[in-house]
């Protein structure tokens, strides 16, 4: 089998090449970003995953390479960002369309391009195709979208089932046969757009579940209920399966794909944006919550709350729509500043008063706002006794803690 050349060496890309690697791949991993190369080639890793490292050790001893340019293969597999557009809520495919053009420019014909990329449904032939045609060369176009979820991510690469879409059977085949020498799960080989449309559908349907959840949860404020008793009880129903409500919703995923359905179905996915609305409030409602706590224990001073948790969710680093960077750009409107914030995974100064120190923030608060999960605080949850306690994710068992 010839080399596999996977662009985009981030959060997807990069196990995702390691995988290959690992089970009788030959790999290049290509990134734009030079320092990301440098640092993988100094076998140095660039994020913290469970088994991440092992993987990668496995893989450098496999023979996988990293560099800044793109190969001539036979096989590529794209995986760069895919943002949405702020206003207009569309896909915004400038990484998908600058990273195609450059793997257009060096691989042979009757190459394959596999975009891993979430995309909106029509992405591959509204913006994709058209790369493709007049340039002297047929290639053939896949989507294989990912499922992974951070923090599990070895894990579910090996064991998840996966889409492919292709536009024929044979091609669609043939890439199943590649994810095969990794991928345990089943491997369903559809066509492109039913590919791109399942994929943001079920980030969507994860979106509505937990707004749905939020929602509930506003409500049992107001009723003076237990929301968490409530679903707990409700989920005892062999058909209800409704998921945890929040302080948000972040990350590159279930944030930003169901967008492109509000952006390019406007009038029809009405259901979709009032969830999105939903789940973007809680980052102001959770604000709401200390307010109240603040009152009731006669706090005035802002820099006696302390935020726990600055990712987007438990045990990973990545910080991107976290709810806590969310709700400090709410409380510079609404508050004085001088919050202090604390987050085991994240190592380097990104706000202001950013601890690096449990014992050191806890000393420096007197209300604790638990706003992730992180093991690290279900495994001190007796450093918090004596503190005001506001938990947003339900992980606190201590007399006297708020909840949302
Ligand atoms: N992160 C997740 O949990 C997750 C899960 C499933 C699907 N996805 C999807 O996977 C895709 C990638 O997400 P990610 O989290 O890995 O992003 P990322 O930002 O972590 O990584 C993308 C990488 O691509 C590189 N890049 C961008 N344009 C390039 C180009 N033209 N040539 C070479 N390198 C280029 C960047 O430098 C970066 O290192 C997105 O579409 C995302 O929606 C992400």
């Amino acid at each position: 089998m010839s080399t596999v050349n996977v662009v985009g060496l981030g959060y997807i890309g990069l196990p995702t090449a390691l995988m290959f690697a690992t089970h009788g791949v030959s790999v290049v991993g290509t990134d734009y970003n030079r320092d990301l190369v440098d640092k993988l080639s100094a076998g140095e890793l660039t994020f913290e995953e469970k088994g991440l490292d092992e993987l990668f050790r496995a893989a450098l001893d496999a023979g996988i390479e990293f560099r800044c340019d793109y190969i001539e293969t036979d096989t590529y597999i794209v995986a760069v960002p895919t943002p949405y557009d702020k206003d207009s809520k569309r896909i915004d495919p400038t990484y998908v369309i600058s990273a195609v053009k450059s793997v257009l420019e060096v691989c042979p014909d009757g190459a394959t391009v596999v975009l891993e990329s979430t995309v909106s449904p029509g992405t591959m032939d509204r913006y994709v195709r058209p790369l493709c045609e007049g340039i002297g060369k047929t290639v053939h176009l896949v989507h294989a979208p990912e499922r992974i979820i951070p923090g599990n991510m070895v894990y579910e690469l090996e064991h998840n089932a996966r889409t492919i879409g292709a536009d024929c059977p044979e091609i669609g085949e043939a890439v199943k046969a590649l994810y095969a020498s990794f991928c345990q799960g089943e491997i369903v080989v559809t066509d492109i757009r039913t590919a791109e449309m399942t994929k943001v559908v079920e980030n969507t349907f994860r979106d509505i579940n937990i707004a749905f959840a939020n929602e509930l949860t506003k409500i049992c404020r107001q009723a003076d209920m237990n929301v968490y008793e409530i679903i707990r009880i409700a989920n005892k129903h062999p058909r209800v399966n409704i998921l945890s409500p929040g302080p948000g919703v972040g990350g590159h995923c279930i944030s930003v794909d169901p967008w492109f359905l509000v952006g390019d179905y406007p009038g029809l996915a009405n259901l979709i944006w009032q969830a999105r609305k939903i789940n973007d409030s809680m980052p102001e409602f959770v604000l709401g919550r200390i307010h109240d706590i603040m009152r009731e224990h006669g706090i005035r001073d802002v820099s006696r709350v302390g935020l726990y948790g600055l990712t987007y969710k438990e045990n990973v680093d990545d910080v991107r729509e976290s709810p806590t960077l969310q709700m400090l750009e709410c409380m510079e409107r609404h508050l004085a500043g001088g919050v202090k914030v604390y987050d085991p995974w994240v190592c380097r100064d990104i706000v202001e008063n950013q601890y690096h120190d449990l014992d050191k923030f806890l000393a420096d608060v007197d209300i604790v706002v638990l706003l992730v999960g992180h093991s690290e605080i279900r495994e001190n949850m007796d450093k918090l006794s004596g503190k005001i306690v506001l938990d947003t994710r339900n992980v606190c068992d201590l007399p006297g803690t708020y909840r949302l």
